[in-house]
């Protein structure tokens, strides 16, 4: 009688716990299976093939199966914003340095255009078609190109790499008019190889606190109606910025739900950025707004191998000027160059020459005046 009692208690005893363990399983189960649906729902949520920040009839006018074709990792993909009838400067960045000598360094580049506008007289669609048959490096969507389209064109690039370009670790967003030191920014990206391709990653030439022109009679008037708040969150140069696959992936998905905001920087890295919480790494003192300073690098590295205090910069109107540079750079990744003395430094021996500044989309107006 002792014995049996002693042996219910402890069957229920059993079967409580049992049960216990049952529910919290299940409980467990419950909420692994939520997270995973959450997580499904956000990796399909994913990039939509026909969408383009507002746009829902978006297509490529031309692909690039460059990237396609590699079949290795890459370091990066550079992905160079382009207005169409830009072929000569098109042109100058292909002779700075060749698509099969950027390979060899782990990069890809791809060019980024938009539709033909029916002001332009210059060139016609046969012709990129020709260019792209010769080079394959054109990426062309089929909005129009325009400055206030820009934002399309940016966001495209970023679209582009994660979804035909997915083995390229980082990404290299490049404006056609910059002056760059490739070789330095393989180097910093091969630094941040290991440790950083997974995280967030977002670094360039930080604007803060820059506030919307309210000026009407602006070319760069913002209303209320396009951007309400009196300044704008942290945004980077769009000469040159640097982000990774995961970044690029979170920014256009985030664009497909954002509101429409025609200042493509400000856009993208700023209001899209903030919104997904991705801190920005300053590079500032990568970069000078004066032209004229990479016109002394490439004299000082032709005529005494001195290396260049900036990697980043406005071409200033002369397309030719980033082919010199990158050629006479390359010599300083051979051990090849001199540092500069402190009283050699360019702001003390360059003598500025006057030079137009050229610029057919106006963004140089925006961004010559924050940079110095
Ligand atoms: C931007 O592209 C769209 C789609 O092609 C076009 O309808 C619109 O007119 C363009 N915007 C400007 C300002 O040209």
């Amino acid at each position: 009688m002792l014995r049996s009692r002693k042996f219910l208690k402890i069957l229920s005893c059993a079967i409580t716990v049992a049960i216990i363990v049952l529910i919290l399983q299940m409980k467990e189960e419950h909420v692994r299976d939520k997270f995973l649906i959450l997580q499904e729902e956000y990796e399909q949520e994913d990039i939509k093939q026909e969408q383009l920040v507002d746009l829902h009839n978006f297509q490529y006018r031309i692909n690039s199966k460059l990237c396609k074709k590699f079949d290795r990792e890459l370091l990066g993909v550079m992905i160079v914003t382009s207005y169409v009838g830009h072929d000569e400067l098109r042109s100058a960045h292909r002779q700075a340095i060749s698509q099969t000598k950027l390979n060899e360094m782990g990069l890809i580049r791809v060019f980024l255009l938009a539709e033909i506008p029916p002001r332009e007289t210059f060139i016609n669609q046969k012709q990129i078609e020709d260019e792209q048959r010769k080079f394959g490096d054109l990426v062309q969507g089929n909005f129009l190109e325009a400055y206030r389209n820009l934002t399309y064109k940016h966001v495209m690039g970023l679209k582009w790499a994660v979804t035909e370009c997915p083995k390229a670790k980082f990404l290299i967003k490049i404006d056609d008019d910059s002056v760059f030191d490739i070789f330095f920014i393989k180097s910093y990206l091969e630094t941040l190889e290991l440790r950083d391709s997974v995280k967030n990653f977002m670094a360039g030439y930080i604007l803060d606190n820059k506030k919307p022109i309210r000026v009407s009679a602006s070319k760069w008037f913002v209303s209320l109606d396009e951007y309400g708040g009196d300044a704008y969150p942290d945004y980077l140069s769009g000469w040159l910025y640097l982000t990774n696959q995961r970044v690029a992936r979170n920014l256009v998905k985030e664009s497909q739900h954002a509101r429409f905001f025609w200042i493509d920087d400000t856009f993208v890295t700023g209001i899209l950025r903030d919104s997904i919480a991705v801190p920005l790494i300053r590079l500032n003192n990568w970069f000078s707004a004066n032209s004229e300073f990479f016109d002394c690098c490439v004299r000082d590295l032709k005529d005494h191998s001195y290396e260049c205090e900036f990697y980043v910069g406005p071409n200033g109107g002369d397309n030719k000027l980033l082919i010199e540079f990158v050629h006479e750079v390359e010599k300083c990744y051979f051990d090849e160059c001199v540092k500069r003395s402190p009283e050699m430094g360019l702001r003390q021996t360059c003598v500025a020459k006057v030079k137009n500044l050229v610029s057919d989309h106006g963004k140089a107006l925006v961004r010559a005046v924050p940079i110095r």
